[in-house]
């Protein structure tokens, strides 16, 4: 890769501004001097530093968001402000995305890469990854909606689901439930409860697969996964 682009990727400012940089003799590869900016550098092997300081390549960047619920799911948009917007210049030079999406007015964690075949896995329906959803209920969620979740709800456009696995945490004139679905389609969870004449009025996603959304973070926050959650996530999306 340029060193150009390899500075700029890492944050170090503009094409113009990195050109700069090296003009002025800031950069080393290897322990020598480098002033021009066309000069290919090996991300494995070589050895960058600007001002004295190592330059630590990475490519992909996996962050965990509390999403709130006034921002939109994409990169960008001419209304609204996204998930994208919100984050920090040193995560925005990754160029990333959100791992498949919530609705505006849903919370909760959604995951944020550039990595385009982690995200491609985690949103194929072949993979059966579970995303669990904690929502609030205009109605009384009943153990009939829960057996028929099991076998799989008519969506209105005559759709029928995937099995979803419901859990009544309360029951009354409003309920709390929880709900595991392995599809991602449009305004699933609000349609499959209006399938069986109720309205989520709260919807907030808690869990991916295993991954829970860390509770510390607060809505609009977020951070990067560790190592041990993005192992997790590359292990249950394998390609077999
Ligand atoms: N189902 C919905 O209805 N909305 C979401 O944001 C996610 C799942």
């Amino acid at each position: 890769m340029r060193i150009d682009k390899l500075l700029a990727n890492m944050g170090y400012g503009t094409r113009k501004e990195v050109k700069a940089l090296l003009k002025g003799g800031n950069v080393r590869i290897n322990g020598q001097p480098e002033k021009s900016a066309k000069v290919h550098v090996d991300t494995e092997k070589d050895q960058v530093t600007v001002m004295g300081e190592e330059v630590e390549y990475r490519e992909y960047i996996y962050l965990m968001m509390n999403k709130p619920g006034d921002l939109i799911s994409a990169t960008e948009d001419a209304h609204d402000t996204t998930v994208i917007d919100i984050l920090q210049p040193e995560d925005h030079v990754f160029d990333p995305f959100p791992v498949g999406r919530l609705d505006k007015d849903t919370e909760g964690l959604l995951l944020i890469t550039n990595d385009g075949v982690l995200n491609h896995r985690l949103t194929s329906p072949k993979k059966n990854v579970g995303k669990t959803y904690y929502a609030e209920i205009d109605g009384r969620v009943t153990e009939e909606d829960v057996s028929q979740f099991a076998e799989g709800v008519t969506l209105d456009d005559g759709y029928k689901t995937k099995p979803g696995h419901l859990v009544v945490l309360s029951s009354g004139e409003q309920s709390e439930i929880e709900l595991t679905i392995t599809e991602g389609k449009f305004h699933q969870v609000k349609r499959m409860f209006e399938a069986v004449d109720k309205k989520v009025v709260y919807l907030k996603r808690i869990r991916i697969g295993e991954l829970d959304l860390d509770e510390e973070l607060e809505l609009g926050e977020y951070r990067e996964l560790t190592d041990e959650e993005l192992q997790y996530l590359m292990k249950i999306t394998k390609l077999d």
